[in-house]
């Protein structure tokens, strides 16, 4: 039996082990997956205990440990790496592989919706998750991507950590509440998971543009204040879900080399 996990805290909440369970049975693979919450303290003692493992074949790793997992991994992806993010962790050979599918995830479903849309993108936030928005942007042929957060600094800092690929054509830190002309305004804050939860930004300027998408990385709830407060604008609307679903799916290809599909039970799973 192979054993994979999500690490991660809180992990309550994820549904990882019922997709990856259901696409085990359907392509039956004779593995499991489970749900373990970890402190920081722990992180080195679980690398130890999955290399050496031999059951252990493969792990997706949550908030908010996807920077701090690195130091005890043996190798990183080049995405993994530029993204100083890893969501996905692969055993080979008794070496821990790091990777980042949230990444190529975003950017599969930027092209789903044509990649005209990343011409110009305003990222709503400077947490775990945007290293690795930029990434998926700047594959796009963004030609311009503007950061805002709360915490301007903060947005300083990490724009400073990005290499010069990532960095392009300029990525500008605008003081919080700038609201800047772009064609993809993406949320990638934690504010929206709560009933009420609202940004507070002001964004009438974009009232009846149909030409541009207002992206939240949140699926739960499938609305978020963001999202409806866009449609009424007369924006384009699109939610978390087929990020995380495809993060999902690029994960399991990883550890099975089997591509699973994404089928109507796996949308009623995360619905
Ligand atoms: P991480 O993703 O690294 O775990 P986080 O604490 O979950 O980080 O925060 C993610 C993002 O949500 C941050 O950009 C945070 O802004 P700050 O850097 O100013 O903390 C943003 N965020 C959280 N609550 C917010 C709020 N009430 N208003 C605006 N942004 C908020």
């Amino acid at each position: 039996m192979n054993n994979y996990f999500v690490i991660g805290n809180p992990v309550d909440h994820s549904l990882s082990p019922l997709i990856h369970n259901y696409w085990f049975k359907k392509y039956k693979i004779n593995g499991t997956y489970e749900k373990r919450k970890l402190e920081t303290n722990d992180l080195k003692g679980f690398t130890e205990e999955i290399r050496d493992n031999k059951n252990f074949k493969g792990s997706n790793v949550t908030v908010p440990f996807k920077n701090s997992i690195i130091p005890f991994l043996d190798e990183l992806s080049n995405v993994a790496e530029e993204t100083f993010s890893v969501n996905t962790i692969v055993k080979e050979n008794k070496k821990l592989i790091g990777h980042n599918t949230d990444a190529t995830a975003f950017e599969k479903t930027l092209e789903e919706n044509g990649p005209w849309l990343a011409l110009k993108t305003l990222i709503i936030g400077a947490g775990g998750v945007t290293p690795s928005i930029v990434w998926a942007i700047r594959s796009s042929n963004s030609n311009k991507i503007y950061i805002t957060n709360r915490t301007k600094e903060k947005a300083t800092e990490l724009v400073k950590r990005l290499s010069p690929g990532l960095i392009g054509n300029g990525v500008e830190v605008l003081d919080w509440g700038e609201i800047p002309d772009a064609s993809l305004i993406v949320n990638t804050t934690s504010l929206g998971l709560k009933q009420n939860d609202d940004l507070q930004l002001d964004f009438k300027k974009y009232r009846n543009k149909k030409d541009c998408l207002f992206y939240d990385l949140i699926y739960n709830p499938k609305e978020t204040i963001f999202l409806s407060n866009a449609k009424k604008r007369g924006n384009y609307i699109k939610n978390g879900k087929m990020m995380f679903l495809l993060q999902a799916k690029q994960a399991f290809k990883l550890w099975t080399n089997v591509d699973p599909e994404i089928d109507e039970e796996i949308l009623k799973i995360v619905d």
